[in-house]
């Protein structure tokens, strides 16, 4: 075989690629190839058109390779492909921050970029213990999560995070760290649009947890003000307001992983508007570039970075951050889909087509082995009864099924789906995503 042949061999074959939270045995024998995109759609390598009914993961709010943010890429590629942001900057990072702040609600101005929801998981917790260090109460360093969370996949984020396969085989994880209970309950909830009545209740378990480890010992409570990746959650109505006045009364910092809610799934830039709930630290990432090239950060409130700015100016306030948090390209990417986000007004256009989108989703009650169906923003989860003793092999095949036979992208979390779709979508395409997923349904219940 000549050099070019063998080289030609290596590049096409897929063993050397681990992928990331997939079977890839599974996929390797039958993998979903996806070569280009544009708006609502990808395409194989073969030009066949698929549906993203996911937004990339819940990342590309603004639709896929829209003209703006690639040209913002390739004009700052030629520009400035890299600058250090430890003790240097470039004019779009402050751009960038201040654009930021001023979508986020009250005195959340203060914006530390990263690069993924992992990092901005964990630059929050951190930056929550350093806060109480900072002010003499270096005692506080519980963390409390919530059973069902998803904060990525740092030891910080798994450690407060609920996912108990996302957990299990890492050991010990973060010591000092809680969770309060998930706010799910099928019995009371089921096929509920929007936040359900029942469950507001649950985030008075924070008083419990206050009262076995004494306020002083707990730094943060992170929840996600709406659990995305573990099927869709919304909040019970005033579970987040309770949770805030229980944070308040015990001086516990609130953090809203908003990496899923962030620019206008839930029809506002961040929840915390939709709920009137200010959290003291803010974690975006995703939407923020529309997923075109890799960002996260932390917005804290003013009083938090306030705390930092002691002692001798020339000293590092926090001793965090990474070679890449503000990177040219993100930044542009970011100011760009910013851009559009504005000038399209697509958080309203998602505030607007939230009931439709939930009257679309709900169509799926009532077919066979469809346990519950939720929705809220344009999201929409819906679990599935399981095949007996083999958890996770219908959500599997239904998402295998509706990329091969419907041409559509759909996520899964075992047997629950999830469908999130870009916020471009039409109200044609809404029907078409939930007709695809009924077919989908109907097919996998054998
Ligand atoms: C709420 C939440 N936090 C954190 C993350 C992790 O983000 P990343 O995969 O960019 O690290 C995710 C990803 O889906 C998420 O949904």
């Amino acid at each position: 075989m000549t050099e070019t042949a063998s080289l030609a061999r290596q590049t096409n074959d897929l063993d050397a690629f681990w992928l990331p939270f997939t079977p890839n045995r599974a996929f390797k024998r039958a993998p979903r190839l996806i070569a280009r995109a544009k708006d609502m759609y990808y395409f194989t390598p073969d030009g066949h058109a698929v549906l993203d009914g996911l937004a990339g993961l819940w990342c590309t709010n603004a639709g896929h390779n829209r003209d703006l943010i690639v040209a913002a890429i390739s004009r700052q590629a030629a520009e400035l492909d890299y600058a250090a942001a430890f003790h240097f900057a470039h004019p779009k990072s402050f751009e960038l921050a201040s654009r930021v702040a001023a979508l986020a609600p009250a005195d959340l101005n203060r914006v530390f970029f990263c690069n993924s929801g992992s990092e901005a998981v964990d630059t929050a917790l951190k930056i929550a213990l350093a806060y109480h260090n900072a002010r003499g109460e270096g005692a506080r360093t519980r963390l409390i999560g919530r059973e069902r969370g998803y904060h990525g996949v740092g030891f910080g984020g798994i450690s407060v995070g609920g996912i108990v396969n996302n957990r299990k085989a890492f050991g010990t994880l973060l010591a000092g760290v809680d969770h309060l209970p998930a706010t799910y309950s099928r019995d009371q909830q089921a096929f509920t649009a929007g936040e359900p009545e029942w469950g507001a209740h649950l985030a008075d378990e924070l008083e419990r947890i206050v009262a076995l480890h004494g306020a002083s010992t707990i730094a943060a409570v992170i929840v996600e003000p709406m659990a995305g990746s573990t099927g869709v959650l919304p909040p019970p109505k005033g579970y987040l307001q309770r949770l805030r006045a229980i944070c308040d009364k015990h001086g516990i910092l609130l953090i809203f992983d908003e990496v899923i809610t962030g620019f206008g799934r839930l029809g506002f830039a961040f929840a915390a508007e939709r709920y009137g709930v200010t959290p003291d630290l803010l974690c975006f990432a995703k939407g923020i570039t529309s997923g075109a090239v890799p960002m996260g950060g932390v917005i804290a409130r003013e009083h938090i970075y306030d705390a930092f700015m002691q002692g001798p100016e020339h000293t590092i306030e926090l001793f965090h951050g990474y070679t890449y948090s503000a990177h040219p390209l993100a930044c542009a990417a970011g100011l760009a889909a910013l851009d559009l986000y504005r000038d399209e007004n697509i958080f309203d256009r998602a505030k607007r087509l939230e009931k439709r989108y939930a009257d679309a989703a709900m169509t799926l009650k009532g077919l066979p082995g469809v346990l519950d169906v939720r929705a809220v923003g344009i999201a929409a989860g819906i679990d599935l009864a399981s095949r007996p003793g083999a958890p996770g092999e219908r959500g599997y095949e239904a998402m295998d099924r509706a990329f091969h036979d419907e041409d559509l992208v759909i996520r899964i979390t075992g047997d629950t789906l999830a469908v999130a779709p870009p916020l471009i979508v039409t109200e044609a395409q809404i029907a078409e995503i939930f007709e695809k997923a009924a077919r989908v349904i109907r097919a996998v219940m054998t």
